[in-house]
């Protein structure tokens, strides 16, 4: 077994343990990947300003996100799927959260379902993320159900009422289950540890949706299925209507623009969430740690700022918090611990960040989260870049 220390050692586990299809759903992004790309990138074309000879006893990573306490400012992001990385995913997510005293937000498009969820973290709290279909009935179900198991946060996504092309998933012919081709049985054959824990389980569907929305008895591939029932006509009077029929606290999220983030502020949302949904939507659009500091300036005494996209380390969490992030996502580096080792993989990935948050921030002279301000990072300054 290979000595863990990165998130980047446990996407490469990952690689290996889960059958390429899943693997390749949550490792890419949209058309030519550059904001995917950039998500990462841009956090690397920040740097830190290193402070000595401070007392750096007593240090915190604790605060708050949407008035829920945290072990540090990382939620787990919802991500579809992710009980095919590997069996029950998201059940052992959600319980690796828990025990680390930190959210897990819940797909509309997960395998577990809400009850599911609920049931195996004996009700602890999660978040849970909603997807606009056309049968709104269904919807007023969900944020129902989400509601019954005592989730205190709805996160709601306005970035996907139509899905961006991913070349991979259709090469793939990606569904869940998985058809069982020639192709797929022979690269799951490579991967036995993902059979054995699927054999065992029985959770291997759209765990919210099947059963429970008219007509949907199968998804053949995830981008037809998405055309055939998402809502593209989602607008500004849902969000207000599902901020009325939630109650709860609510979070929106893909938001990239200011003039949106100030539609945020005028819904009465409690958070946003500065998103290109990992680079899997527009392509092109600018990378989320670029994007922030002008939605920061420009909203952030009116709403929560939060951001996702391109995190792999603490440092990363670092400087979205320095540019003025309440609270970070964590996606892929979740589901790359989750496809290693399930959920001590989860575990290890939220360690691995948070002891990288501690001590960077340490570096920095700051000895509390909370206290972290813009003070701490500079741009990449080259040879001859004059003010
Ligand atoms: C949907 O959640 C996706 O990005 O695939």
């Amino acid at each position: 077994m290979p000595v863990i220390t990165s998130i980047e050692d446990l996407r490469q586990l990952a690689r290996k343990r889960v059958p390429r299809m899943f693997y390749d759903y949550a490792d890419s992004g949209s058309w030519s990947e550059s904001t995917y790309r950039a998500n990462e990138d841009d956090f690397h074309r920040l740097l830190l300003r290193q402070r000595v000879a401070v007392n750096l006893e007593h240090r915190s990573t604790r605060t708050r996100m949407v008035g829920q306490d945290v072990a540090m400012p990382v939620a787990i992001a919802p991500t579809g799927l992710a009980g095919m990385q590997h069996a029950d995913g998201e059940i052992l997510a959600a319980r690796a959260a828990r025990a680390f005293g930190i959210p897990f937000t819940l797909s509309t498009m997960s395998i577990c379902s809400i009850e599911d969820v609920a049931a195996a973290t004996h009700n602890h709290p999660f978040w849970f993320q909603l997807y606009v279909m056309r049968d709104r009935t269904f919807i007023e179900r969900l944020m129902e159900r989400a509601a019954q198991a005592g989730c205190p946060v709805l996160v709601l996504t306005l970035d996907l009422q139509i899905i961006g092309q991913r070349h991979k998933d259709l090469k793939n012919g990606l569904s869940a289950p998985p058809r069982l081709t020639l192709r797929n049985l022979a690269n799951m054959m490579t991967r036995p540890r993902w059979c054995a824990g699927m054999l065992r389980t029985s959770r291997r569907n759209f765990g919210n949706v099947m059963g429970h929305a008219k007509g949907v008895d199968t998804m053949h591939s995830l981008a037809a299925w998405t055309a055939e029932q998402f809502d593209p006509t989602l607008n500004w009077d849902d969000v207000a209507w599902i901020r009325r029929k939630w109650g709860g606290k609510l979070i929106l999220k893909g938001i990239q623009e200011v003039e949106d983030a100030r539609l945020a502020v005028d819904s009465g949302a409690d958070a946003l969430i500065v998103s290109n949904h990992g680079g899997r939507q527009l392509d092109g659009a600018p990378s989320s740690i670029a994007a922030l500091p002008e939605i920061v300036d420009a909203v952030a005494s009116y709403i929560e700022v939060h951001m996702d996209g391109g995190i792999r380390s603490g440092q990363d969490v670092l400087k979205a918090v320095a540019l003025g992030a309440k609270g970070t996502y964590i996606g892929r580096s979740m589901l790359y611990g989750l496809g290693a080792m399930g959920e001590s993989g989860v575990t290890q990935a939220l360690r691995i960040i948070q002891r990288e948050l501690d001590l960077t921030m340490a570096f920095c002279g700051c000895t509390d989260i909370a206290r972290v301000d813009r003070a701490i990072v500079r741009p990449v300054r080259r040879y001859g870049d004059v003010d």
